[in-house]
């Protein structure tokens, strides 16, 4: 206990300034203090003393940190797959905090257990899972990771005892444009990166399923073991759904395992709308769906669903483990189809914003984030600077700007990408497609309207056009 402390005091300032952040995380506020690495550590000091510190140094880190963390809840943060703030389930995550405990098992977590039993079962409504399972882990990587560990478990039981023997050179397949976090967990897996075969994708960035099915059959002809397909819902740039029902025909033809990676984009199975992008999606064997995502969770909220009930706990090697799981009541202990022990609560943040917008308003939040990026989609296509660099598929616009004198187009938008960051204006990602540099404009948002995205293209825009007036009279200058 520091004894310079009171608790209350504490407590009741650090609530105030809970309440001002949000208050202030208006639109009108900058997304970001940017300061240089070298700055933020001179003005953070983050070294850990010999001594306790003092109730008003407290105070003045609380204030440090809200005030040079990246404002995520702001319009204009526009950079990554998550965003937003949620107020239900803030309070969620905040009672999950304030009552401490672990998913592992129901007589330390009873009320979480429910709840997480219950967000599975509803999840499970969607991906049409009649008598499916799953858990709540720490993110759609491992997600991917669990799923493809499944799978090899069903494929060979035997190596979760005996170590995964080489000779049955398993391969899997992915989109070429899928998440890097297959090739890792291939990685962790003992399969080896170099075991993920990338399948090539048609120009909209969707898996074509005749160059899944010519890859398999060259695979099997190389006496290489196929064993899982992963078909990604949403692709982390071009948001590209691959077509799962045409990709299970072929899963279902050769016996493998068919994950979906919905880690972005699986929440648009919310939308009576657009969930058609998903059509197939019961006729796979496992689905990453990540709330912490387009449903505006805070993050870590992610879910591995599977259709069989009983695969997770194959995964399970020594449940000789009788100083945890005692079986007193009649509910399942979740730790026993779970890679973790002890386990964060992010079921219960779900389930107070599940239950605050109730279904037909996720539903809404999901139809409108289509409705932005259609709406972002007709800005760059109307303006004569400014050039579509893929066709839409669905949250994401993917643009860059054309000046008329300017040779090197990356380092333009990148330049203005970063003018627009390091100015607090709007924080917007990039990737590459090719060699071309793409702006990603991503509408995560739930809360997104019209006028955000106007105000995002009048920043982006008027960065680049002074960009393009210096770049002239430097030209201007040297000739
Ligand atoms: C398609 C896809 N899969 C997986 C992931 C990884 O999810 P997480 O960041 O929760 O690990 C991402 C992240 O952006 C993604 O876009």
């Amino acid at each position: 206990m520091n004894k310079s402390m009171n608790q209350e005091r504490i407590l009741s300032a650090s609530f105030d300034k809970i309440l001002n952040y949000i208050r202030e995380n208006d639109d009108e506020q900058n997304v970001v203090n940017y300061h240089t690495p070298a700055s933020l550590q001179q003005i953070l000091m983050p070294k850990v003393d010999e001594e306790p510190t003092g109730e008003d140094e407290f105070l003045k880190m609380m204030d440090h940190y809200l005030e040079f963390a990246v404002k995520t809840g702001n319009k204009q943060f526009l950079n990554q797959l998550y965003s937003g703030f949620n107020l239900p389930a803030f309070i969620g995550d905040m009672l999950t905090t304030l009552t401490n405990t672990s998913m592992y098992t129901y007589e330390v977590a009873p009320a979480a257990t429910i709840i997480e039993k219950e967000m599975i079962a509803l999840m499970n409504s969607y991906a049409g899972y009649s008598d499916g399972d799953g858990i709540f882990l720490t993110g759609g990587s491992n997600g991917n990771l669990v799923a493809m560990f499944t799978a090899r478990n069903r494929m060979l039981p035997e190596s979760r005892f005996h170590g995964y023997d080489r000779t049955e050179n398993l391969v899997a397949f992915i989109n070429e444009q899928a998440h890097y976090s297959f090739e890792t967990a291939a990685n962790i897996l003992g399969i080896g990166a170099k075991n993920v075969i990338k399948v090539k994708a048609d120009h909209n960035g969707r898996m074509i399923p005749h160059e899944l099915e010519k890859a398999i059959e060259n695979a099997k002809n190389n006496r290489q073991t196929p064993f899982f397909v992963a078909a990604t819902c949403a692709t982390t740039l071009l948001g590209a759904y691959d077509p799962i029902d045409e990709i299970a025909e072929i899963t279902q033809k050769h016996g493998l395992w068919l994950h979906a990676d919905g880690a972005f984009g699986g929440s648009i199975i919310l939308s009576d709308q657009h969930r058609y992008l998903m059509k197939g999606i019961e006729k796979t064997d496992s689905f990453v769906w990540n709330p912490h995502k387009l449903m505006n969770i805070p993050l870590v909220c992610s879910a591995l669903l599977v259709k069989q009930k009983g695969v997770l706990q194959h995964n399970i090697t020594d449940l000789n483990t009788d100083y945890i799981f005692h079986d007193m009541e009649e509910v399942e202990d979740l730790g026993k189809k779970s890679i973790q022990c002890g386990r964060h609560v992010d079921a219960v943040k779900l389930w107070f914003a599940w239950k605050y917008f109730g279904k037909k308003g996720y539903s809404q939040r999901i139809d409108n984030l289509i409705e932005m990026a259609t709406y972002a989609e007709n800005i760059v296509n109307q303006h004569p600077r400014l050039e579509l660099m893929a066709s839409r598929q669905s949250f994401s616009v993917c643009f860059r700007y054309q000046p008329e004198n300017v040779v090197d187009l990356n380092e333009f938008n990148l330049a203005v990408r970063e003018n627009i960051r390091k100015t607090g204006q709007s924080i917007v990602n990039y990737g590459y497609i090719g060699k071309d540099l793409t702006i990603r404009l991503v509408m995560a948002n739930g809360e997104l309207r019209k006028k955000d995205i106007d105000k995002f293209f009048q920043n982006f825009l008027g960065a680049a056009e002074n960009l393009e007036l210096q770049k002239v009279e430097e030209y201007e200058y040297e000739k």
